[in-house]
């Protein structure tokens, strides 16, 4: 059991779900701190039906931590967190900046519990669109070895953060009554269209959010061999991105073994019924912790091919479900090592 969690960045999307996680699945601890930047410090919140004041988070408020669940820009991330490791806490990040560090441990609990109990100081959570992918990658890879993945996103709003909902919202409003909207997220409009671009330019033509999948990807498997061609696409939906996904494996998978190997995997949900027009989708897909999966099929272009579909709640298990389960794998080994 931990005495003392932190949980920075509170107040942002990912945060108050984070909340409502450690409050629903009754995250053992003595006690709760939250945090975020001097514009929330000093504001309430409600958590277990007790009202906390928001800190502002300062490279010294961490003495007496011994868990922080972080949930911040990169950049505070990049300058915050190495304090709270320094004043002895376990840290569980979820923004970009440690994922690729070597000394980081990149962890989905379904896929590789072991590199959180192994890791010393910041633990990461990965990439949204990374997380729905691997989760469905892995019980193929470990049947099939993966060789090669081709995917498309179609990615929600809140994907960035509060400000993200906002603009869809407000200049989806805008656009039906013919006045201009100063989008803040979003390079475009995002009302009734699509932005092929999520992150910043990165490498070969490929945007920073791309290339997340194809290193990310290959950090949680373990295997650098495992090729990666992404597009990431913002499309205009609040919430919960879906993928097309075409994955080529070293032996065959059919699209009945692989029904199988996903219904069989902890964390994955299986809705695969075109006939009658079942199938996930971001409506329906929202609020839950899962990983869901459907048109399962196929891939007419090559015979170690599959096509399948997959659409997950961003800010769940795409972001905070993750760092909440990360922290309950390692609050379950610290119990059982003291026991
Ligand atoms: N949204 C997703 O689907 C998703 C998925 C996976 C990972 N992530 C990552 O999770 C992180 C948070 O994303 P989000 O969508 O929740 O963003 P958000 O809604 O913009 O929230 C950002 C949070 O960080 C706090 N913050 C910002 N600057 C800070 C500073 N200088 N010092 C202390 N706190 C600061 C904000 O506090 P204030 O309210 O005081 O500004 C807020 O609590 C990002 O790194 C993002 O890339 C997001």
């Amino acid at each position: 059991m931990f005495q003392t969690v932190a949980l920075v960045g509170a107040t942002g999307a990912v945060g108050r779900i984070m909340r409502q996680l450690l409050e629903e699945r009754d995250f053992p601890a003595r006690e709760f701190r939250f945090l975020a930047s001097a514009r929330s410090a000093g504001t309430t919140l409600t958590f277990k039906g007790k009202q906390y004041t928001v800190e502002e988070l300062r490279k010294d408020v961490f003495a007496g931590v011994d868990l922080v669940i972080s949930t911040t820009p990169d950049d505070t991330a990049r300058d915050f967190l190495p304090a709270a490791v320094e004043a002895g806490a376990t840290v569980i990040d979820e923004s970009g900046y440690w994922r690729m560090n070597e000394s980081v441990a990149l962890v989905i609990p379904e896929v590789n519990p072991q590199a959180a109990l192994d890791a010393q100081g910041i633990i990461a959570s990965p990439n949204c669109s990374t997380t729905q992918m691997v989760m469905a990658l892995k019980p193929l890879h470990d049947a099939a070895r993966v060789r090669r993945v081709v995917v498309s996103t179609y990615q929600a709003t809140s994907g960035a953060g509060v400000q993200g909902n906002a603009d869809l919202t407000d200049g989806t409003r805008a656009h039906l009554e013919g006045q201009p909207y100063d989008y803040q997220a979003f390079s475009h409009p995002i009302a009734f269209n699509c932005i092929p671009q999520i992150g910043r330019e990165k490498e070969e033509g490929y945007t920073s959010e791309e290339m997340k999948m194809v290193y990310e990807t290959r950090k949680i498997l373990g295997d650098d061999s495992i090729l990666v061609s992404p597009t990431c696409v913002r499309i205009p939906v609040a919430n919960c991105h879906s993928e097309s996904i075409i994955v080529e494996t070293e032996q065959p998978v059919s699209p009945e073994d692989a029904r199988r190997l996903f219904e069989e995997f902890p964390g994955i949900t299986v809705v695969d019924d075109l006939a009658n027009g079942a199938y996930p989708l971001p409506s329906t897909c929202d609020g839950s912790d899962e990983v869901f999966i459907g048109r399962i099929r196929r891939d007419l272009s090559h015979p170690n091919g599959l096509n399948f579909w997959c659409v997950s709640d961003n800010l769940r298990k795409g972001a905070a479900t993750n760092a909440v389960q990360i922290a309950e794998l390692l609050a379950k080994h610290r119990s059982a090592a003291t026991a």
